[in-house]
């Protein structure tokens, strides 16, 4: 059963398979609503485990329910910087992986900062990434993960409200929480690109999950502390459209 309790950041309580159900048939609606008025939908995606259940849900929705995805156009929240393009890290190879190549994504409308970009270039890589989230439109809709310092994208601690899509040094706990999948600390870079926190939360919409007790005290953090740069997933209370789906064992006692 859903539950909702109303904060400065909306929180629904169900389980993982719910959310992931509900946020899926939301970005379904948005899809067809966008097609019927002759446009296209924008979507803020991010990557790591927590999203996987709504890529499968919308997988699911375009095999079995015709779910067109030729008129989505999608941003990614962020990229690691050092790797070369065919390297299995790389957020673009998992988007391919889990929804991409599954929906039949036009390449072209699936934007994710490159993981190569030189040194000399990334400035205007990250400007050339604002522009072209301006020119589709603005994002409609924005799933989000937190990291478990609180982080959203890759806007480590110490990120200001007004940042924009820039290269940045990753925390060493979020280096830490990648490790596994790089064999070993030495091989997780140290850099990536990310969408600011004013490029999030121009969003019109945003979509929050965090599931599992792992996450209970960050989810704490996030309703209880003050809003500021120590906890960038406190920016996003307060935003006019954002739900922060949990589940029962991450949503912390009240
Ligand atoms: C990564 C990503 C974030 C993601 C977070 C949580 O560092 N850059 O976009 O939300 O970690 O990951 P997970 O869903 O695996 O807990």
């Amino acid at each position: 059963m859903m539950s909702t309790r109303e904060t400065s950041l909306p929180i629904v309580t169900t389980s993982a398979a719910e959310a992931a159900h509900s946020v899926a048939t939301e970005i379904a609606e948005l899809i067809r609503a966008r097609r019927r008025g002759g446009r296209a939908a924008v979507l803020g995606l991010p990557t790591g485990r927590t999203p996987l259940a709504v890529y499968a849900a919308l997988v699911e929705l375009h095999r079995h329910s015709a779910l067109d995805f030729s008129n989505v156009v999608t941003f990614n929240l962020d990229e690691y910087l050092g790797l070369a393009p065919q390297h299995p890290q790389t957020f673009r190879r998992y988007m391919r992986e889990h929804l991409f190549d599954a929906v039949g994504l036009d390449p072209a409308n699936a934007w994710i900062p490159a993981s190569d970009v030189a040194p000399a270039q990334v400035e205007a890589h990250c400007r050339e990434y604002e522009s072209a989230i301006l020119a589709a439109g603005g994002i409609d809709l924005m799933l989000l993960g937190i990291g478990r310092n609180g982080h959203i994208g890759f806007n480590e601690p110490g990120s200001a409200r007004d940042s924009r899509t820039r290269e940045v040094r990753l925390a060493e706990s979020t280096r830490e929480d990648c490790r596994a999948h790089f064999g070993g600390a030495a091989h997780v870079p140290e850099r990536a690109i990310t969408m600011g926190v004013a490029t999030i939360l121009a969003a019109r919409r945003i979509r929050v999950l965090a599931f599992g007790a792992a996450k209970r005290e960050i989810v704490r953090r996030t309703l209880d502390e003050a809003t500021g740069p120590a906890l960038p997933a406190t920016y996003l209370r307060g935003h006019a459209d954002v739900k922060l789906f949990v589940d029962a064992e991450a949503r912390p006692a009240s």
